[in-house]
């Protein structure tokens, strides 16, 4: 399963990178309105770092102004993948950038039938919502198990890409059930290392490592 992370914070972004937990990077306009920057600057710094696939998303809800949007935004760099909101004009804009050569996300999918969808409009991915289906008491997990279910049947090519992931049993599911990629916050990276046991044993070898005797220099 590769690692995307979930940010536009270029920080973030190098110490993921840092780690080998970088395979890509999505963001969405929540995301860059936390920097403080102006989109495109962070869109051609974070092309600079990351060689892997990026997610831009566009913000016009007719299908030409999406298309306007992220034929400027794949101009940025050949990593970069055109996001646009799983509407009826999202969809005929996915179907214009794949008859283009351009890679889609296809976000703010909340149903296997939407993610039949975008499959067959030919979207490079498709980004279930786990996170904020959880949130309305539905599950976002079986959502995932459908969507994956049905791509196998019937062969589509369009990558299962988990987001809104908020913990590591998501990432733990994710992986269980196959799904292509991962989009994780950095908070999540770090809490995916941990484990309380770790640091137990690790302060006992280091306790006891003081009790070995050293050898004279
Ligand atoms: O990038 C989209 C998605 O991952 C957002 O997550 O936590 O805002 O639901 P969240």
């Amino acid at each position: 399963m590769k690692f995307f992370i979930d940010t536009a914070d270029v920080g973030e972004i190098k110490k993921a990178l840092a780690l080998g937990l970088c395979d890509g990077v999505t963001t969405n306009p929540s995301l860059v309105a936390k920097t403080g920057r102006a989109f495109e600057d962070v869109l051609k710094e974070i092309v600079g770092l990351v060689p892997g696939p990026i997610s831009a998303e566009v913000t016009a809800t007719d299908a030409e102004g999406m298309l306007a949007e992220g034929r400027h935004y794949a101009k940025f760099g050949k990593q970069v993948v055109i996001k646009v909101p799983l509407i009826v004009e999202g969809l005929r804009a996915a179907k214009t950038f794949a008859d283009e050569g351009i890679k889609t996300n296809v976000t703010l999918c909340f149903s296997p039938v939407q993610a039949l969808l975008a499959a067959k409009a030919g979207a490079t991915y498709i980004s279930p919502f786990v996170g904020r289906l959880d949130d309305v008491s539905e599950d976002g997990m079986s959502m995932v198990a459908d969507i994956i279910q049905i791509y196998r049947n019937y062969g589509f090519k369009t990558q299962v890409l988990v987001a809104s992931v908020r913990h590591p049993i998501h990432v733990l599911q994710a992986a269980k059930l196959g799904a292509d990629v991962a989009t994780i916050p950095y908070s999540v990276i770090e809490q995916l290392a941990k484990h309380p046991l770790t640091d137990v044993g690790l302060k006992k070898f280091l306790a006891d490592w003081e009790k070995v005797p050293k050898a004279p220099k």
